[in-house]
């Protein structure tokens, strides 16, 4: 089992995702040729980290998942904008990074059109748009491999992608008081723990679910603004796809869980689930082939 490398890699300076549709009357077989071709060049591309999905019902052997998008809590809801190709780059330099960006629709053109387009990065030292330090337990490969690889079967190094583009509501959760804006995340601006922070709290709810300290899922988001819109490109990494309905579902609050404070502050606009096959579904491009003794 080889898994996508670009799964090790925590999204650099610059991150982007494109999600895209499957035109019709294409054959299966033709896109995945261009995906394998597109993959194939990104992959190669130093600096470069790429992961690429597709919707679940497009992997042969790949079992049904449960629906999870739209999913609803008494306060907040998730939605579903499902579509069929998800990938994400990830470079060090914004200049490599439009240029993935290109690559992947002129690879995609002749059988996918571009539904979403999110580009965004890190904010200083590595804050969110509310000016709190995010992504601090940066996982290991180990860590990686346990909680977002498939571990055996057919689908042996695929990982599941859960991917949610959250708006945020700057002003609003401006208005609040410093210290009252870290009880709502559960850490201080600077990322320490807020030791009395109520059950409400980012922290408390995210954890709930299992998944604190890189254990269910591997968070793989980055902020963006776009149009005067700035929020969270959520995307995240899994061997499971229960996971996410128990992550989901202890921040919504469903079955009497208290209601995750963050989403009074973010509203999440789209969403899918992905999978990402492992590295050897991308069979190398014809041109290559035929160039193969
Ligand atoms: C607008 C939406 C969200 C924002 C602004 C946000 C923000 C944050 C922040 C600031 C932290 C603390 C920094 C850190 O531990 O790296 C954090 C931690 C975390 N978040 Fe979120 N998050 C959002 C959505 C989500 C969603 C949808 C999930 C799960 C499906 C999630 C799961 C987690 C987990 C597991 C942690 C780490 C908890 C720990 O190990 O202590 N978050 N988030």
């Amino acid at each position: 089992m080889r898994p996508q490398e670009g799964l090790f890699h925590s999204p650099g300076a610059f991150s982007a995702v494109a999600v895209l549709r499957l035109s019709r009357n294409v054959a299966l077989s033709q896109l995945r040729d261009v995906l394998s071709t597109l993959y194939a060049e990104l992959s190669a591309t130093e600096g470069l980290h790429t992961v690429l999905g597709l919707q679940p019902t497009l992997l042969p052997g790949a079992p049904a998942p449960s629906a999870l998008l739209p999913r609803q809590g008494p306060t907040a809801r998730f939605p579903s904008t499902q579509s069929h190709v998800l990938v994400q780059v990830s470079a060090e330099g914004r200049e490599l990074l439009l240029w993935a960006l290109r690559r992947v629709l002129a690879h995609s053109k002749a059988v996918l059109s571009l539904e979403e387009e999110v580009l965004g990065g890190r904010i200083g030292e590595g804050r969110d748009a509310f000016g709190f330090r995010d992504g601090l337990l940066r996982p290991t490969r180990e860590q990686v491999r346990r909680a977002a690889l498939v571990p055996s079967g057919a689908l042996a190094g695929a990982s599941w992608l859960l991917y949610l583009r959250f708006q945020k509501d700057l002003e609003r959760f401006g208005r609040l008081k410093p210290q009252a804006q870290e009880r709502v995340v559960g850490r201080t601006r600077d990322g320490e723990l807020v030791t009395d922070a109520p059950a409400e709290a980012h922290i408390h709810r995210a954890r709930a679910s299992g998944a604190g300290e890189n254990q269910l899922l591997i968070r793989r988001g980055f902020p963006f603004r776009h149009g005067g819109e700035e929020g969270l490109a959520f995307v995240s990494a899994s061997a499971d796809p229960d996971y996410y309905q128990r992550s989901l579902d202890a921040l919504l609050g469903v079955g009497g869980q208290t209601p995750d404070a963050l989403l009074r502050y973010a509203l999440a606009v789209s969403g899918g689930l992905y999978l990402a096959p492992p590295h050897d579904w991308f069979h190398a491009p014809a041109s290559r082939q035929e160039a193969t003794p």
